[in-house]
Order: C-alpha cells, then structure tokens, then sequence
C-alpha cells in the first residue's frame, strides 16, 4: 500500500506498464487496474477477482482525446463526453480495433470507456500513457471497495499494489450509458443521477430490457456484469423493512427506526440528514460494517428512488438476491 503522492503514483504507473495490477482510487469506488492493451495483464485480472472472462472491462483514460483513441464517438456520446466528463459516467461505444485487446473487451465489438475525475487516477493515467482496464477492486461478487482498507481485505497477496487516497466521495459505480446505437440507453444506474442525464439531453433515457443476467445466449450482453447476485454481504439482505427481526442488524435512512430497531445487533443510518448524496458514499462501507456484525441477517428501510437512490436500489437488490451456489 503506498500513498498517492508523486512516488506513489510513479510507481503505480511503473508497475501497469509492466503488465502488473494496482488498485487505483476513483472518485466512485476503488478500481484493479491493468494496461488493457496486454491479453496476458487482463488475464491475470480476472484471476485476481475471480471474475469471470465473459465480463468485459471498462477502459479508463485521462480525457475525450485518449477516449477518441479508443472508441467511436458519435455525435451523441460526444455530448455526453464533454458534458460529464471527467466524472462518473461509462459510454460504450464501438471499439476502435486494437486500441484495448480483445479479452479486456470480452469478445465485444463495444467499448465501455470512462474518464475518471480523481486526481490520482488522473495522474496515473497520465503516466501510463495507455488505456488501463479497471473493474471494481473487489473479489468478483463482492461489495465494491471504497477505501483501500476494503481492497486489501478483499484482495491482498493477490495484486501488485493499493495507491491510498482515503475514501471515495461518490462511493457507488458510474452510471453506464450504451451509446452504440441512436439513442443513449442506460445500462447500469450509478454516481451520475439519471435526472442530471436526462435534464442534459432534453429527453427521458431509455433503459436495458430488465433482464439482469443479460449474458443470455439470445439477446447477447448488454451489460454483462450486471449479475442479479452481485455485491454480496454473506448473511440474507431483506429490503423494505417495516419491522426488524429478532437478530438482524438494521440498515437505516434518515434516522427511521422501524420496530424491532431497539434489539437490532448494530444500527446503522446511510444519512441520518436524509442525503442521498451522503448515502451513496456510505453504502458499501456500511453494507460491510453490518455484514461483519455477526447478526443473522441485514434489515434496509425503504429508501427514495429518484436521484442516487436509483443506483442504491440496484445496489441494494442485487445484495439482496439469492445466491448462485
Ligand atoms: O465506477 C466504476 O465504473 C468503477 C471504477 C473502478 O471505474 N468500475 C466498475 O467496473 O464498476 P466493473 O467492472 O465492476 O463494472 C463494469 C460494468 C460491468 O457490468 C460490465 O459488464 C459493463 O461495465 N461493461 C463493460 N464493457 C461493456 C460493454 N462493451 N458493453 C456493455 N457493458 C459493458
Ligand atoms: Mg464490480
């Protein structure tokens, strides 16, 4: 673990041009990042998380112009670009042949490509000087890191290096947008508020047919990551508690404290205020906290929807999934 200062980041560059994995911060979780040019790096990758292959990557660059290197940019995605960018916003787009090789795309003719607003991330990719894939830096499956405390526990021994910047201000993934045809479709609610989208385009954003385990062979991915069983504490997540039961730890917004709440194992509140903003960036850090509580199950309180509180609800039901095995 190295702080991101000059050498931290120096370092960090270093090790992605030679084909290692170090965990970057962004401003929406912690990324495992690898030089998505190199076959050999990605693969090493997807064994480190335990992800699997048919997964495809997202390509993280410094700016619109390294982006253009990558991708094909409609007039579109264009906009969103020089909208959003830097922040947290994904477009896919068609991929430019060899600008990222073909396992970190998954096999896709697509590219999913983001531009990180983190200083260190920015720096980092800078001194790579080339395309860096970077999932979530958590075990596949997992709740996404947002401290490089989160990383290490998910991840040590298993990577090259954890630059820490401290947590990440958004604190859930980036909001996912396909721009591969006429209209932007949203694939994956995240940091970016849908309304904020919206509002720049004028027009309401379509959606991906709600078929989350999309790797079917039919349809073909659309965002093949969105497993229904994905950030996963290891105890049951019920959702939309009006009553805690006997033994479960309570996940809780703006101070609601269903009954049952004073025998709960361990209370915890996403914002107290009632900040959705605030209670994104808590939300992993928080799942976490009451999965190591050792209670027998996580209670969540109904939450808003509109604004962050749609990626937190995805989040959220995607916890609260059954389980594959
Ligand atoms: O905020 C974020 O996006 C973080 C930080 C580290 O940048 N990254 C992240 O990556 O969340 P990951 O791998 O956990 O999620 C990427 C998602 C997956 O669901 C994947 O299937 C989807 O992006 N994806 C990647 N390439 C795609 C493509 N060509 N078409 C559709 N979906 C794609
Ligand atoms: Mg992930």
């Amino acid at each position: 673990m190295l702080a991101s200062d000059a050498a931290g980041i120096a370092d960090a560059a270093r090790l992605l041009r030679a084909g290692g994995l170090v965990a970057l911060p962004t401003e929406t979780v912690y990324g495992l990042g690898c030089d998505a040019t190199d076959p050999l790096a990605v693969a090493s990758l997807y064994a480190a998380k335990g992800r699997p292959s048919f997964n495809p990557l997202i390509a993280h660059v410094p700016d619109l112009a390294a982006a253009r290197r990558v991708g094909l940019f409609t007039p579109a995605a264009e906009r969103l670009a020089g909208r959003f960018w830097p922040g947290p916003l994904t477009l896919v787009v068609p991929a430019l042949e060899g600008a990222t090789c073909e396992l970190a795309r998954a096999g896709l003719a697509s590219v999913a490509i983001r531009v990180p607003a983190h200083p260190a991330a920015q720096a980092v990719l800078v001194a790579a000087g080339r395309p860096i894939a970077a999932p979530s830096a958590n075990r596949s499956g997992h709740v996404s890191p947002t401290t490089a405390a989160h990383v290490l526990a998910d991840l040590d021994g298993r990577i090259d290096l954890i630059l820490d910047a401290g947590p990440c201000a958004v604190g859930v993934e980036s909001t996912i947008l396909d721009c591969t045809g006429g209209a932007p479709v949203l694939l994956r609610p995240g940091g970016l508020a849908r309304e904020t989208i919206e509002a720049a385009l004028s027009v309401p954003l379509a959606i991906a047919a709600p078929s989350p385990e999309t790797s079917g062979p039919k349809t073909g991915p659309l965002a093949p990551g969105m497993l229904v069983s994905h950030y996963a504490p290891s105890v049951p997540v019920r959702l939309n508690v009006h009553e805690i039961r006997p033994g479960e730890a309570l996940l809780s917004f703006a101070g609601a404290r269903p009954p049952g709440s004073e025998t709960a194992a361990l209370v915890r509140d996403l914002s107290p205020s009632g900040d959705l903003v605030e209670a994104a960036s808590r939300l992993f850090a928080l799942l976490r906290e009451l999965d190591a509580a050792g209670a027998q199950g996580i209670a969540v309180v109904p939450l808003p929807r509109h604004g962050l509180g749609e990626a937190i609800a995805d989040r959220l039901r995607r916890a609260a999934a059954p389980r594959p095995d």
